[in-house]
């Protein structure tokens, strides 16, 4: 994801310098170069042979090292970053910045770098909420100087408030999508994820093996590239994205309603939600007792929500998923006319290592001027990168015309 990537991470000196050795290793994980500059502050919490050892990149402490300097100096450091992450970064640094003073090899280089930069504060809460500090934020936000905010919390001092370094995994998504193309920015993209369940008695329903991941991973990829997310989601194991607007529901006529309620504010709906094809066609109001040695429940059809979407007068681009076992092709074909859908994902669930509940998928794109694409075994996330790049090129072109 991030690979061949240069991130520099500034390393400031608080309490939460070791969260930092997490977040390094998330980047290196990701496939990024991460440069380390610790302040001297810094070096006072954690030792830069951890981050050197786990960077695998000499650690710059200092501005004036000659050797260090003739290896890779901070200008050249500055010029070759992609982005540049400070975490933690005190209310100190900021200040410095925000002033315009660059007095050691990280204000300095910060200065020089017409890269992307990225503060994840951490401090005290009194001074987190100081005027003098907040009009620093506030500059440099001007600028275009990016921040992930810190949470509330227990603080190291004692307070409780805001002030608390963000999460690794928080600074990592918000430097992804500072790297990401913002090509859906503007879009109002609105995606269903996991199963419905559609209820026999207060103890029993039906429902199928959809984990959510698919939706989830496309919930993910639309924010980081710059699109406001309505989640609409089934009952899953999983966490919304910081900042998608989650709307939970549990049955198709639930879906049906929190997705019809709101597709007026839609550029794009997609639709990957495993929607219970039958519901129970009465709901008992008690557990229905052990009795008889056969039970037979009478299943009725549940609405079908894209179709529903399909037939609007006014409708947003609507990509639908197809669940197939077999002839993904016809059947996807069939579905992608029948609904009315642009583009249809054809997903073949038999097959051990895609559709349900795995990691990855292996899908067929299918779009109304008959395009097919073909895309081989990958991750659900880079699948939904895929499936976004048409959406973002699908409606650009609606735009234009
Ligand atoms: O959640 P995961 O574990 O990651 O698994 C991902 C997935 C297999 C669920 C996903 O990739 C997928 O294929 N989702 C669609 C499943 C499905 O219901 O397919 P279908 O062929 O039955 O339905 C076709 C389309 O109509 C789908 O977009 C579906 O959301 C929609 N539909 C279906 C029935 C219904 N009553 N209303 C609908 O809107």
């Amino acid at each position: 994801m991030l690979k061949e990537k240069q991130i520099v991470l500034g390393v400031t000196g608080g309490i939460a310098a070791y969260k930092a050795v997490e977040l390094l290793r998330l980047l290196t994980k990701a496939g990024a170069d991460v440069h380390v500059i610790m302040t001297s502050s810094a070096q006072e919490f954690v030792a830069p042979l951890t981050f050197q050892t786990l960077s695998a990149n000499p650690v710059h402490t200092e501005l004036f090292n000659l050797i260090a300097e003739r290896e890779i100096g901070h200008i050249a450091l500055a010029d070759r970053a992609d982005l540049f992450v400070i975490a933690p970064a005190t209310a100190n640094v900021i200040g410095k910045i925000a002033s315009g003073i660059a007095d050691d090899m990280l204000t300095t280089t910060i200065m020089a770098t017409k890269a992307p930069v990225l503060f994840a504060p951490a401090m005290n809460v009194n001074m987190y909420t100081n005027p003098i500090y907040r009009e620093n934020e506030e500059r440099l936000r001007k600028h275009g100087y990016l921040f992930v905010p810190p949470e509330k919390g227990a603080l190291a001092c004692g307070w409780e408030g805001e002030g608390k370094l963000a999460a690794p995994e928080t600074i990592f998504e918000a430097i992804v999508a500072a790297l990401s193309p913002q090509d859906l920015r503007g879009q109002t993209i609105m995606i269903t994820a996991g199963p419905t369940r559609e209820e026999i008695d207060p103890v029993r329903f039906i429902s199928n093996h959809s984990s959510g991941k698919m939706g989830y991973a496309l919930a993910m990829n639309a924010q980081r590239r710059g699109a406001r997310v309505i989640l609409v989601s089934g009952p899953v194991n999983l966490s919304a994205p910081d900042g998608v607007e989650l709307q939970s529901v549990a049955s198709a006529r639930e879906m049906q309603a929190a997705v019809m309620g709101r597709v007026g504010e839609c550029t794009a709906v997609i639709k990957a939600a495993a929607v219970a094809d039958y519901s129970p066609a009465r709901r008992s109001g008690v557990k229905i007792k052990k009795k008889n040695a056969e039970l037979s429940l009478e299943l009725v059809k549940t609405p079908d929500i894209l179709a529903g979407l399909g037939a609007l007068e006014t409708r947003p681009f609507l990509v639908g998923f197809a669940a197939e076992t077999g002839n993904l092709a016809e059947f996807a074909a069939g579905k992608l006319k029948d609904k009315n859908a642009d583009m249809i994902v054809a997903n073949d669930v038999s097959q051990a290592d895609a559709g349900f509940h795995v990691d990855t998928n292996r899908a067929m794109l299918l779009f109304r001027d008959g395009r097919i694409l073909e895309c081989p075994l990958m991750t659900k996330d880079a699948l939904a990168a895929i499936i976004l790049d048409h959406v973002a090129a699908e409606t650009a072109a609606r735009k234009n015309d």
